[in-house]
């Protein structure tokens, strides 16, 4: 039992896309030691065996599954094991996504588009078409859709990451407004860079990932990449079952950027 009731999450279930790296395998480990029981998916089964692994270690109840977000069945089935093994689902992160190879807009091709809709967009709509009945036949609870500061504003030689990540606000003020009478809050958060594997693992011909990120953060007020950690408190905060009266938001975590 966490002393703490904002950062309590004893009892609740919470499901989390993209668990096995970055935000979502962190974002795993402090719900699951603040009491709350795991459900977790993700399309690297190796990878998600691994965090299974550390959660098990750990003492957390959980279940897991593969999960491909850009597969409505798929969505479907990892909302479903909620339902089974724990009966009831409180909280969700739809989490799970990919970034595109950097290229300028007129160079974009459909390919390219579709695969940031069906994973970044409509991965985050399926999570929502059945996390929401699960949620709502228990009294509500609470969502968060991972979008990005390329979903708040213009992100250069990204342009199909910044209109997926830009649909998911809209998609999110919709299930908020939509299910605020239902008990369900629905958010979204906006990280800018962040030392996840997703920009560690960044490659551009003749510049060093340490280059990369330093030119990255001067863009930034605080002149520095975001921690994953920095992240993780966010989501904690937005999930919080004291945080009762936000909801349709997307946060910006940013250090800073948005100011400008
Ligand atoms: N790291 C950043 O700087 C940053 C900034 C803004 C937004 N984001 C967003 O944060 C979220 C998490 O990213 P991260 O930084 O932790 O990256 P990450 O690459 O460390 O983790 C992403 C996880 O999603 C999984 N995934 C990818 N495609 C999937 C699919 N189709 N179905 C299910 N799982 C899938 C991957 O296997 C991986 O485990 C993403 O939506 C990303 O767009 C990241």
């Amino acid at each position: 039992m966490n002393a703490d009731p904002i950062l309590d999450f004893s009892g609740q279930v919470a499901l989390i896309t993209g668990a096995a790296s970055g935000f979502g395998q962190l974002l795993a480990h402090e719900l699951g030691r603040r009491g709350a029981r795991l459900v977790l998916g993700d399309i690297n089964e190796e990878a998600l065996a691994t965090v299974a692994d550390e959660l098990a270690g750990d003492g957390i109840d959980f279940r897991s599954k593969r999960c491909d977000v850009s597969v409505e069945t798929d969505c479907a089935a990892l909302v479903e094991l909620a339902n089974s093994a724990f009966g009831r689902l409180d909280l969700a992160v739809n989490n799970a996504g990919i970034a595109p190879p950097m290229m300028r807009l007129e160079e974009t091709d459909e390919a390219e588009m579709d695969r940031q809709y069906n994973v970044n967009l409509k991965g985050v709509m399926f999570g929502l078409k059945y996390q929401l009945p699960l949620m709502k036949r228990h009294g509500g609870g609470a969502i968060l859709n991972v979008s990005s500061m390329a979903g708040l504003g213009g992100a250069p030689k990204i342009a199909s990451y910044a209109a997926a990540k830009h649909a998911v606000i809209g998609v999110t003020k919709t299930a908020a407004v939509e299910n605020a009478k239902y008990g369900v809050r629905v958010n979204a958060i906006c990280p800018f860079f962040t030392l996840t594997p997703m920009v560690t693992g960044i490659e551009t011909p003749g510049v060093s990932g340490e280059e990369m990120q330093v030119f990255l953060a001067t863009g930034c007020p605080m002149k520095r990449l975001g921690q994953p950690e920095e992240v993780v408190a966010a989501m904690l905060m937005l999930l919080s079952p004291k945080m009762t009266y936000i909801t349709g938001q997307a946060l910006a975590v940013d250090g800073g950027v948005s100011a400008y």
